[in-house]
């Protein structure tokens, strides 16, 4: 059975193009949806003729955001979630009607710097290697359990933008595989 998977984004949607490319005989992506009505990643996915929901949860609140934006997915047939760039905190509630079907890519080697601004932190601490970590979405931010990883060297000189480039790279490597691994068990 291919599951079916809708992917939630804020920004680019770098990671949600890897994740339509590499669609497959484990998973099909059947919607996109972001917080953010003018993010790039919402026109990529209609030009692939993807559905897709925007909606921003500006003079709405959260509850009513979420409860539209939960009956969007679930009415375009979406089974799990994946986030991509997604830049809003989900409810608790929310995870809860979720659980165990939503995952995260982080540009970090989880547990080290769960939250924002990981590359600087990871140069900062003069650490050799950096990555990504794919992990299940719990309440706890950055907090659910890994998937997968992938590794890549700090090297001398590195900026944050320097390394958060090559980390890319490896992310939309390592999201498409663990994804199809997650959804084939
Ligand atoms: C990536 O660095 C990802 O790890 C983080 O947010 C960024 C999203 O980039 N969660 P994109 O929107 O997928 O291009």
């Amino acid at each position: 059975m291919t599951a079916k998977l809708g992917i939630l984004i804020s920004g680019r949607g770098s990671n949600m193009q890897a994740l339509v490319g590499n669609a497959g005989a484990a998973y099909e992506v059947v919607v996109v949806a972001s917080d953010q009505p003018a993010a790039a990643g919402l026109a990529w996915a209609r030009e692939q003729d993807i559905a897709t929901f925007a909606l921003s949860p500006k003079g709405i609140g959260k509850a009513a955001y979420e409860a539209a934006l939960d009956g969007a997915l679930r009415e375009a047939g979406a089974e799990y979630l994946a986030l991509a760039g997604y830049m809003r905190l989900l409810s608790d509630d929310f995870v809860g009607r979720w659980r165990d079907r939503i995952v995260n890519i982080h540009p970090s080697l989880l547990p080290k710097y769960k939250g924002l601004d990981t590359h600087a932190r990871a140069i900062e601490a003069g650490d050799a290697v950096a990555g990504c970590s794919v992990h299940l979405v719990t309440e706890e931010l950055d907090g659910g359990a890994v998937l997968g990883q992938a590794e890549v060297p700090i090297e001398a000189g590195d900026t944050p933008d320097l390394l958060a480039t090559r980390v890319l790279v490896e992310e939309h490597r390592l999201y498409p595989s663990v994804v199809a691994k997650w959804l084939s068990q």
